[in-house]
């Protein structure tokens, strides 16, 4: 049986800037075989020498001969990962998590919303929707950055918007910046759902969750179609060591998707 402490070889493909401090890495496996995961799922990718650490995976699960994560440079591991070129070699444990229930999702309106790089488990899941757009009613994805130079993904938000309905808003605004300015929770005002037919699926600061949870709650989703992706430092990723462990949960293999039901009652140390 394969040690699945040990990780596969995938080689870089292509790196792309996505935001300042912030670039997706396009990757293939090295033995050539494919990589397929559940949108919101994560891997623990290393930087040979300098350590191990989650990062979701943030291409459309459809494309199964490469897969992406999208990083924000933060410590380190990050910073050693940014030097890396197109065709140096990471290694990648997983995929890991359980991941958004898009098979559940179907027939229903989905409410996305995301702030920052809390986009990156989101991403897939887009993909996927707007792949897959009758399956699913209507689809709103409310989306916030810190400023109009941090929204990434900003050449697939333009594709997106041809399918979904795509709201953004920024913090801080600048010249160019026509849309709205204040955090994520002021573009509810733009927008109708119905709470009874409607998932809401977010991630994002712990802050941002925080408040568009108390939003949802305001509006009446059901506690279990609240579902949040959380964060938490991780080791094993695959429910052994006990590092991710909260309120007797592992956030690595219960999660990081979890609904609003499940994490109540300790939700402000959960995000
Ligand atoms: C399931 C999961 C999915 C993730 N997906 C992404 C992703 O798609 N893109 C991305 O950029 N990052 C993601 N992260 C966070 C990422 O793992 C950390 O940013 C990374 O480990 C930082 O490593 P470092 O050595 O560069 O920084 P460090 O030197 O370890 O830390 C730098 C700073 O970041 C904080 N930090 C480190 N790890 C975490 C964490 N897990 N949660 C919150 N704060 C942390 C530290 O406390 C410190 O303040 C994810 C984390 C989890 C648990
Ligand atoms: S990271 Fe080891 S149990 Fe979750």
């Amino acid at each position: 049986m394969k040690n699945p402490y040990i990780p596969e070889l995938a080689v870089i493909e292509e790196t792309r800037v996505e935001a300042p401090g912030v670039k997706t890495f396009k990757l293939k496996l090295r033995h050539g075989g494919m990589f397929t995961f559940t949108p919101g799922q994560f891997i623990e990718l290393s930087v040979f020498g300098y350590g191990e650490a989650p990062f979701s995976v943030s291409s459309s699960p459809l494309q199964k001969d490469f897969f992406e994560v999208t990083v924000r440079k933060t410590g380190m591991l990050t910073s050693a990962l940014f030097e890396l070129e197109r065709g140096n070699t990471v290694g990648v444990r997983g995929p890991f998590g359980n991941g958004w229930p898009i098979e559940k999702m179907k027939k229903y309106s989905i409410l996305m919303i995301g702030g920052g790089i809390g986009i990156a488990p989101l991403k897939p899941v887009i993909e996927y929707v707007v792949a897959n757009r009758k399956d699913y009613e209507e689809v709103i994805l409310l989306y916030g950055a810190k400023t109009p130079k941090d929204i990434v993904f900003k050449k697939e938000l333009e594709i997106w918007r041809e399918k979904i309905d795509v709201h953004l808003t920024v913090d801080i605004g600048d010249n160019s910046w026509k849309g709205r300015t204040g955090v994520v929770t002021i573009l509810f005002d733009e927008i109708k759902v119905d709470p009874k037919e409607t998932y809401s699926i977010q991630c994002g600061p712990p802050i941002m969750m925080y408040f568009v949870t108390k939003k949802l709650l305001e509006l009446g989703f059901p506690e279990d179609r609240i579902l949040l992706s959380l964060e938490r430092l991780m080791k094993c990723g695959m429910g052994f060591c006990g590092h991710c462990m909260i309120s007797g949960k592992f956030v690595c293999k219960d999660g990081p998707v979890f609904s609003y039901s499940q994490i109540k009652d300790f939700l402000e140390s959960a995000i």
